[in-house]
């Protein structure tokens, strides 16, 4: 087995000596879906610094944690809080909760996270469903000895943003009477904030929405077999889009507004998708 199988092995077991909760989805929670969990029965907490070799935020305090439990009938496992290349960690390591969810059992990954938006269309506080994505920026999670027993060499990645999945949010946009923008989601490194050359060059190549997470986790998700969809909270227009720099704060405070509607579109989603899971 090579170092990956192996950590991932070793992260699996501890998990499984603390729970046997076989989830069906696999949640990433972004900057303003913290409190999702207050949707959830929850069954069981597992917090990152808890498991050994296991990539924890550097933010003091803010380690991050697994939060397994129900939505609805829904057996679901949350992060809360997720570890972000700029932290400084093999890329490797940024993938290793996606890559641990689906061997705890999930089928389905839901990917959030707030972004700045590139497109002219979009305003603070928008929801966008993600239809596919560039990566090309950031390394990808898949370079070094091929895994066999996690992924292909060379897995596809022409429909990364699973069309049915993107169908049943469209769907449950609807019924929540929640606006929805679609769109092409990039990933830079970060931690800076991009420049605004480097923002009309993102959306001369079809970038809708920029951030610094996700893609890499949907690479590593399509690769170990998740039907993947996301979906991202737009908390501000892109650098030299308003007028005004970049403000982190300010950043955070768009996605607390956006939480409630953020909220209840991810748990409308997943409870049609399960509903649907066998069509
Ligand atoms: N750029 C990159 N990442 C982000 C932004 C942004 O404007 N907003 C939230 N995450």
């Amino acid at each position: 087995m090579g170092d990956i199988s192996n950590k991932l092995e070793k992260v699996y077991l501890q998990v499984r000596e603390m729970t046997d909760f076989v989830p069906c989805v696999g949640l990433v929670l972004g900057s303003g879906l913290g409190e999702f969990a207050a949707n959830m029965k929850v069954a069981m907490e597992i917090p990152y610094d808890k498991i050994e070799g296991f990539p924890v935020s550097t933010v003091p305090g803010h380690s991050g944690r697994f939060i397994f439990g129900y939505l609805e009938d829904v057996p679901v496992v949350c992060m809360k809080g997720r570890v972000h290349y700029y932290e400084g960690y093999p890329i490797e390591d940024v993938v290793l909760p996606i890559r641990l969810m689906r061997k705890l059992g999930a089928e389905l990954l839901f990917l959030t996270n707030a972004a700045g938006g590139v497109n002219e269309g979009f305003a603070p506080g928008d929801l966008m469903l993600i239809k596919d994505q560039i990566s090309v920026f950031v390394p990808n999670p898949l370079i070094g000895p091929n895994p066999e027993e996690l992924g292909t060499r060379f897995p596809d990645m022409s429909e990364i943003y699973d069309l049915k999945l993107q169908r049943v949010i469209r769907e449950a946009a609807v019924r929540c009477e929640i606006p929805l923008q679609e769109g092409v989601y990039t990933q830079l490194t970060g931690p800076s904030y991009e420049t605004p050359a480097e923002i009309r060059m993102l959306r001369l190549l079809g970038t809708d929405a920029v951030g610094m997470s996700t893609a890499v986790e949907a690479i590593a998700g399509r690769h170990a077999g998740f039907r993947i969809c996301g979906i991202s909270c737009i908390s501000n227009l892109a650098a030299g889009m308003s007028g005004r720099p970049l403000d982190h704060l300010e950043v955070q405070e768009a996605g607390r507004k956006a939480a409630e509607s953020f909220s209840r579109l991810v748990k409308e989603s997943i409870c049609a998708m399960y509903r649907e899971r066998s069509k």
